[in-house]
């Protein structure tokens, strides 16, 4: 298979419930790339679409162009999936920064997704606050309704900052006691930047929450994410998908450095199956 690099036969080590090990960052890429192939296929036969919102940083894009690549295009029908973001930096499209402009060049131009199935967040409108409401009017048009009226994604994908944020929610910051809103409008001080994100409640009613998480850079706060102990809670922590939704997260072994496996199924924060070993062939993933 042209272009995608790396292993394809992945191996991944389940070290705790819901979350897998894998060897680099490019394999992390792969199983993520394979999950998407999953859910997409899944949804899109149970509900006719697949809603995704995609996360910015570095972290995906290699995924992103895992799934615009020979091994991964053919496997989704392009023509159902409605992409939206679970952050945006306030700049335009075709600014560096731009999650946007990231997932446009490494997917969005190389898969057949109709423009009207690309639902980008417009931070870099002059009147962000509006721009937000503007935003969930585009999620209400587009997803279903969970029983405490918030949007239900099939899919957000999620990354991890050192700090322990996701999205654009960082630690101590308002918008992480956000409880009625769907679409906030930061202004993150240490970044002396505004962003657009998908609040914490949105990010609950999600029926999957999927975390690529690599770099050694992030081991101690992945462990403290995961054994849920810092105090406050850290937004990777604070996300709890609500009605047996999943949260999964793919890490790499450098990022995984410091986790032990397993503690008794009782303490984990995280809902799954026993650890144990995944070897998984190519194509469509367990
Ligand atoms: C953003 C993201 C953010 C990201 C983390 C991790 O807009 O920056 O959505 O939440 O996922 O900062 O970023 P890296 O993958 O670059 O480490």
């Amino acid at each position: 298979m042209a272009g995608t690099g790396g292993n394809l036969n992945v191996v991944s080590r389940e070290i705790l419930p819901g979350v897998r090990v894998y060897p680099n960052p490019t394999d992390v890429a792969r199983g993520g790339a394979r999950l998407f192939v999953d859910y997409a296929w899944q949804s899109i036969s149970r509900y006719g679409q697949f809603c995704v919102a995609l996360s910015g940083g570095n972290t995906p894009r290699t995924m992103y162009g895992m799934l615009a690549s020979d091994e991964f295009r053919g496997q989704v029908d392009w023509g159902k999936v409605h992409v939206f973001w679970s952050d945006e930096r306030a700049v335009p499209p075709e600014h560096p920064d731009s999650n946007y402009g990231m997932a446009r060049r490494e997917l969005l131009l190389r898969v057949a997704i109709p423009q009207a199935n690309v639902h980008r967040m417009e931070a870099e409108k002059p009147n962000i606050g509006r721009a937000a409401h503007e935003y969930e009017e585009v999620l209400r048009q587009h997803l279903e309704l969970d029983d405490r009226g918030f949007p239900r994604f099939h899919l957000i994908l999620l990354g991890m900052g050192a700090d322990g944020h996701t999205a654009s929610l960082f630690p101590g910051t308002r918008v992480t006691r956000q409880t009625s809103r769907w679409v906030s409008t930061p202004i993150v001080a240490k970044l002396n930047a505004r962003r657009m994100t998908l609040t914490l409640p949105v990010l609950d009613a999600s029926m999957r929450v999927l975390f690529l998480v690599v770099g050694a850079e992030k081991a101690e706060t992945l462990r403290a994410v995961l054994e849920g102990k810092a105090d406050p809670p850290l937004p990777a922590q604070q996300v709890q998908p609500r009605d047996n939704g999943l949260k999964l997260f793919l890490v790499d072994e450098a990022s995984a450095a410091l986790l032990e496996s397993p503690p008794s199924q009782k303490t984990s924060p995280l809902r799954g199956k026993p650890p144990g070993t995944t070897r998984l062939k190519p194509g469509r993933s367990k």
